[in-house]
């Protein structure tokens, strides 16, 4: 059975226009916020395949998308390469240790035996790939190596990158040698998420807005688009989305370049300026502004817009950033919904 979500990165004809959520699975869900309980955090419901399994179809059942995103987190990573993650509530990710120097950075676990370490995530691909209904799709992720940089260097997250950035430009061959070495482990974890089953793979660069536009390709994308050539020469029929968020001047100035599938839009660019630069080459994924899901109205003249500029071609619908957790689900079921309705063919 063909999955639309699928095809539709394929630039295949579609029924209607898909879509899903970034951020999907989470806590705007009362679903989801008592299996986390039952898991005791939000780490122990990363590393039970059985309950990140049941949180990633959730979204499924309870508001509609076409599509599965497998629940983990991108700080997995470098947790695995021996950096300790913990959440701390209210506050976010953390890890006290951050990286301050090259020894720090070779007594990372690196390359595959790093990617090894996954188990739980490739366990749980598999547990889904036997419960899904099977003209959904699972999307597979990874943090782009930049944006796990960020916090590995800073130790969590940061409104000024003022770390990082001084490492950028006073010390650049570190964050390039961290870059590497986040690179060789993500190419590794990439194919070992596709060889479990996941039918897409979703490069997430949540803070590629914090380099300046003539400096993102040689700190971030380059690595990006590694990352992808290595899953197109291995699987050239698995799609491959490319997230970075707020980079309007970079596609602008025509940086955008690369083998991959499908250009993920962020909210803070219009999505007439995307398809105008980007349209003929990528099938374009996004962009309402995630906050427009507060009122059903403001979705539904987004959604219509959105379907305007695209015509239902070369488009999956998404929001331009993560779902927020005060969003009320009926919200989020209507804004699915009127994706399907508008775009219906
Ligand atoms: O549906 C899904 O998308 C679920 C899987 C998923 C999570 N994190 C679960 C999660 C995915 C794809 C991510 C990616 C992620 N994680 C990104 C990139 C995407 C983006 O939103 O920009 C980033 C930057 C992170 C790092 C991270 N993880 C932060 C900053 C936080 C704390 C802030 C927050 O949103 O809570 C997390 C925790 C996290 N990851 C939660 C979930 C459901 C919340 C944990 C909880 O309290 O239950």
């Amino acid at each position: 059975m063909s999955k639309i979500f699928v095809d539709a990165c394929l630039r295949k004809e579609t029924p209607y226009t898909p879509v899903w959520m970034m951020r999907q699975a989470g806590r705007y869900l009362p679903e989801y916020m008592k299996v986390r309980a039952e898991a005791g955090n939000f780490l122990n419901l990363c590393h039970n395949p059985e309950k990140a399994c049941e949180v990633t179809i959730q979204p499924l059942d309870i508001v509609g998308v076409d599509a599965a995103i497998l629940f983990s987190d991108i700080l997995v990573i470098p947790h695995e390469m021996g950096m300790h993650l913990e959440f701390v509530t209210g506050e976010g990710p953390l890890f006290r240790d951050p990286i301050k120097n090259e020894e720090e950075v070779d007594a990372l676990l690196g390359g595959e035996a790093a990617a090894d370490k996954l188990t739980y995530v490739y366990e749980t691909i598999k547990l889904l790939k036997e419960k899904l209904p099977e003209d959904k799709a699972l999307i597979g992720f990874t943090g782009a190596p930049w944006t796990l940089a960020t916090y590995m260097i800073e130790g969590q997250g940061t409104k000024t990158y003022n770390i990082c950035k001084k490492m950028m430009y006073s010390n650049p061959d570190l964050l390039h040698k961290i870059l590497r070495k986040v690179t060789d482990v993500v190419k590794f974890y990439m194919i070992k998420q596709i060889e479990a089953g996941a039918d897409v793979v979703q490069i997430f660069d949540s803070w590629a807005a914090a380099i300046e536009p003539g400096r993102y390709d040689e700190f971030s994308w380059k690595y990006m688009v590694e990352i992808a050539e290595y899953i197109k020469e291995r699987y050239p029929d698995i799609p491959v989305i490319m997230f970075p968020k707020g980079v309007s001047a970079f596609i602008n100035m025509g940086g955008v370049y690369g083998n991959f599938d499908v250009f993920g839009v962020d909210w803070g660019t219009p999505m007439s300026m995307a398809k105008a630069k980007l349209g003929d080459k990528y099938v374009l994924q996004g962009n309402m502004e995630p906050c427009r899901l507060y009122s059903k109205e403001e979705t539904t003249k987004c959604v219509e817009k959105i379907q305007e500029t695209m015509q239902g071609e070369g488009h999956i619908f998404n929001l331009g950033h993560g779902i927020l957790p005060d969003v009320p689900v009926e919200n989020a079921i209507h804004f699915v919904s009127e994706c399907k309705r508008v775009s219906k063919k």
